[in-house]
């Protein structure tokens, strides 16, 4: 922030005192609850996050069940939510806090950044809130805010230009009286996704500096921040199979390495292929294809990728061994099927979802 951040600050914590959304994570300052949450939200929205955020911490509900949680159930507890690396090192950042801190979460900035899966943003974010340090949290938000009120034309993508930023918001903190260095926090991520929208023009009717906004003052809101331009994704095709013995499915674990690594996957062949190809080729796995129920094509969009999918659900006579045979009931409740295959299941719908 610049000069005017004298009364830009006491502006929008007055301004989210009205405000603010009634959120779970909002509802206490614990710094599990409040870590989980922040790494949850770093990809995705806040409605999609509620349910998963609620059945986590039913499941897991301290540090201590999280660092000894099976894989499986951790793996099943973020399905859908994308970018599953964010689980693995919650859980690393987990133990580590059991051996380290004895199971206490850290107090201090450094300490707090020293944790797996724990950058720049998340420490911010948690030592603020939990602990009322003069850390900000600059994510995607907060940067779209920033740059609009001092209409920096810098690339945020830059990591030089984040910091300088970070930097210049630290100050700001400095200043802020103590008791309410979490609060500026949660109201700059507030301002920027409620009022400084993402996608659309921002509402700077309803904002509370918009007398201090550079950006608003030249009408040239929609050009912050500045941005790289994005690499197209790369497109991938495939052949999904859905094979289905009496009341049971194929699946098979994905690599330790890679995308969607550890997660369950259908079998698929790379390329698209024919219906009565797609028999023939399922023929490599001797799960005795006979017949196809349904072919239909499905779409899923990662950051980077897109797969378009030919998805073939067959019946088949045999089960051999090289895949795990599972009911509809046991995908359901234990397996976890990432969404860029779930949406290949027979009774869902087209919706493809972003994940990572
Ligand atoms: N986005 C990232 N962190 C958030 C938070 N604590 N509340 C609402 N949206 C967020
Ligand atoms: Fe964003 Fe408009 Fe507020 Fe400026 S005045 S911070 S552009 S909502």
């Amino acid at each position: 922030m610049n000069r005017a951040q004298d009364r830009l600050i006491p502006a929008l914590l007055d301004w989210f005192a009205e405000n603010a959304r009634d959120l779970p994570w909002r509802r206490d300052r614990e710094p599990y609850h409040v870590w989980l949450s922040e790494i949850m939200l770093q990809q995705t929205r806040v409605e999609a996050v509620k349910p998963y955020y609620a059945r986590f911490l039913e499941r897991l509900p301290d540090i201590p069940s999280l660092a000894e949680c099976d894989e499986e159930l951790l793996l099943k507890l973020w399905e859908g939510l994308g970018y599953y690396s964010r689980v693995r090192n919650l859980q690393k950042g987990a133990e580590q806090i059991m051996a380290r801190f004895g199971g206490v979460f850290p107090h201090t900035y450094a300490e707090i950044r020293s944790i797996s899966g724990i950058g720049d943003y998340t420490a911010g974010a948690v030592g603020s809130i939990c602990f009322d340090l003069p850390e900000p949290a600059v994510d995607g938000n907060v940067l779209r805010v920033l740059t609009r009120l001092s209409a920096d034309s810098r690339c945020t993508d830059e990591p030089a230009v984040r910091k300088s930023i970070r930097d210049a918001l630290r100050t700001g903190y400095e200043q802020t009286p103590a008791g309410t260095r979490g609060t500026l926090t949660q109201a700059l991520m507030e301002l920027g996704a409620t009022v400084c929208v993402p996608n659309g023009a921002p509402h700077c009717d309803a904002c509370p500096l918009q007398e201090d906004c550079a950006a608003h003052r030249s009408g040239s809101e929609m050009q912050y921040p500045v941005r790289k331009q994005k690499k197209a994704r790369r497109i991938e095709e495939y052949t999904v199979y859905i094979l289905q013995c009496g009341d049971r499915f194929a699946v098979r674990k994905r690599p330790d390495k890679g995308l969607l690594a550890g997660l369950w996957e259908l079998p698929h062949l790379d390329g698209h292929t024919e219906a009565q190809a797609a028999l023939i080729a399922a023929e490599r796995w001797q799960t005795g294809a006979e017949e196809i129920v349904s072919v239909r094509r499905r779409t899923h969009i990662f950051t980077h990728i897109e797969w378009h999918m030919t998805c073939v659900h067959l019946l088949v006579s045999k089960m051999p061994e090289h895949f795990t045979w599972v009911t509809a009931e046991q995908l359901r409740a234990e397996t976890a099927l990432p969404t860029a295959f779930r949406i290949c299941l027979p009774e869902q719908n087209d919706d493809s979802e972003k994940e990572g």
